[in-house]
């Protein structure tokens, strides 16, 4: 969701699990960071990521009871190489350094890293000489994937070396007191059985029990979240999608009443998605449930630009949401849907200057006028998370699993003007290839999939008569992070069918595509 502005406060660390430990995962800018968060919350350990200055005692503060150093694709000796404060190794709790984590611990502690000639990338042959602690339990052979320029050369005093590889003479090591380095990267894939690496650093050299499972995160939540809210009021935009609506069930479970929802319809939403966020949400939470089509519309007559048309809807959006906000009443705080990869990538968007290719109006973060609180119950937690999280709140699968969906809805997905008549053959397209697909047992295989109402109209024949329809085009897309995606294969069979079904059941569409665009230079959506 996108980061509100600096009027709005944050409580920093809200529902981070206070009595449970916690491990620390420093980053130094590799693109698996996220990765070993992902196998540290896997092996249901909580863990958090800090910048790479974090400080010993801000990490003994919350809780720091194991750290993980990341790689990254710096050179310890470089002007300008990520560092560590020096107290985080000084040996009081087990660290784990990662590829550049494992060299700059190499580095800080006395021991000596340098340019291998030739950088080393894909599988190598472990072979394990210490098959205790960090390697318990596996063979004396094994697949590590590596990526790296540099190499430890000589050990650290006090450090002896518990793996090889034909290239490395360190391919691991080790202090015998907790401290341990891995030149590989045990929290790919690639690495067969490094999430056993990574369990065996928590269970057997942290002590950590695994017990961060979704009902102690609920139980730790609502503990915090009581405390913040205290007596005050929240509210919270529901926009029928998992983020939004498992943040509210998690208030609203832990203050009831105390929050009020407010689910906007603007008339953009697919079919039958205002019925079943009312259906689900309206019995379990106070709602106020605005149906505000009219008005979204008006606005959007004649308007083709997609960036006029998401800068009106996000606009029209704030208005109602405060206007509601307004009758409501003493409101001191809001309640948002953002989760971690959200928090992490505002972070660097911070750091890094990026071109706007359109701008994504989201319904959660939006009034940066009303001085309200932020409260952000989710900000710690990755989809699945959120996902396991809102079935142990009872949330129905159906939204649980539901695709994502943007904030200005259908509008998106008409090229050209927005009309009522467009977005009720719009909405049957889409109606039909998401029942097709969920008939096929696809809908969960693809990440995203929509249908598109273009503004081409193009000959047919139907019956005796020649036709002039409309064209209708069907996206569905594999991706993991939705930054890079892939056009999904989608079997013809399946296509057929809802080809068919789309030119026979629908009156104003003759022709049917299918989109093979990738992202990029494709954009998921077409607007
Ligand atoms: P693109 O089209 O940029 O989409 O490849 C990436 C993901 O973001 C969603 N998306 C939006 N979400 N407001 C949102 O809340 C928006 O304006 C918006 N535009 C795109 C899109 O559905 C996909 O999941």
């Amino acid at each position: 969701m996108s980061a509100p502005d600096a009027r709005l406060h944050r409580t920093e660390g809200q529902s981070a699990p206070r009595r449970r430990a916690t491990v620390a995962i420093l980053d130094y800018g590799s693109q698996y960071t996220q990765l070993i968060a992902r196998r540290v919350r896997e092996s249901r350990v909580y863990c958090e990521i800090f910048p790479h200055d974090v400080t010993a005692d801000e990490l003994a503060a919350r809780g720091v009871a194991g750290v993980i150093l990341s790689g990254g694709p710096s050179s310890v000796y470089e002007p300008g190489a990520p560092r560590i404060d020096p107290r985080i190794l000084d040996g009081r709790i087990p660290v784990l350094g990662v590829c550049y984590g494992m060299q700059l611990m190499a580095a800080v502690l006395g021991g000596e890293v340098a340019p291998e000639g030739k950088r080393e990338f894909g599988p190598a042959a472990l072979e394990i000489d210490d098959p205790s602690g960090l390697f318990e339990g596996l063979g004396a052979s094994e697949r590590a994937w590596m990526s790296h320029g540099d190499t430890v050369r000589r050990l650290p005093p006090g450090f002896h070396g518990i793996a090889r590889t034909e290239r490395l003479p360190f391919a691991a090591m080790s202090d015998g007191r907790g401290r341990f380095g891995v030149q590989f990267h045990p929290e790919v894939m690639h690495t067969p059985r490094g999430a056993e690496v990574l369990r065996n650093f928590l269970y057997r050299v942290c002590g950590f029990e695994g017990d961060w499972t979704p009902a102690a995160f609920v139980e730790d939540a609502l503990a915090e979240l009581r405390r913040t809210i205290g007596d005050r009021h929240a509210i919270c935009a529901l926009s029928g999608g998992v983020d939004s609506a498992v943040a509210a069930a998690l208030v609203a479970r832990a203050v009831g009443d105390r929050l009020t929802c407010v689910f906007i319809d603007h008339g953009l939403l697919r079919a039958g998605e205002a019925e079943e966020v009312v259906a689900t949400f309206g019995s379990r939470l106070r709602l106020v449930h605005v149906e505000a089509s009219e008005r979204f519309l008006a606005r959007l007559a004649g308007v083709s630009d997609p960036e006029r048309k998401r800068a009106i809807i996000g606009e029209e959006f704030i208005r109602c949401f405060e206007e509601q906000a307004r009758r409501i009443g003493a409101v001191q705080l809001l309640v948002q849907g953002t989760i971690y990869p959200d928090v992490i990538e505002s972070r660097s968007r911070e750091s890094k200057t990026s071109a706007r290719i359109k701008t994504h109006h989201n319904v959660g973060g939006l009034p940066e006028v009303m001085d309200l609180e932020v409260v952000e119950p989710l900000r710690r937690l990755f989809k699945d998370e959120v996902r396991r999280v809102g079935a142990e709140l009872g949330i129905p699968e159906d939204i649980l699993w539901r695709h994502p969906f943007p904030g200005p809805g259908l509008a998106v997905r008409i090229v050209g003007e927005v009309t009522r008549e467009r977005l009720d053959t719009l909405r049957a397209a889409d109606a039909i290839f998401l029942e097709e697909l969920r008939a096929a047992d696809l809908y969960r295989a693809v990440a995203q999939a929509f249908a598109v109402l273009t503004p081409v109209r193009s000959v047919g024949v139907m019956g005796d008569y020649r036709t002039y329809g409309a064209l209708v085009a069907l996206r569905a897309v594999t991706t993991e992070d939705f930054m890079t995606a892939d056009w999904a294969r989608v079997p013809y069979d399946v296509l057929a069918r809802v080809s068919a079904r789309i030119v026979n059941e629908v009156p104003a569409v003759n022709r049917v595509v299918y989109d093979v665009s990738s992202k990029p230079p494709a954009t998921i959506e077409w607007e």
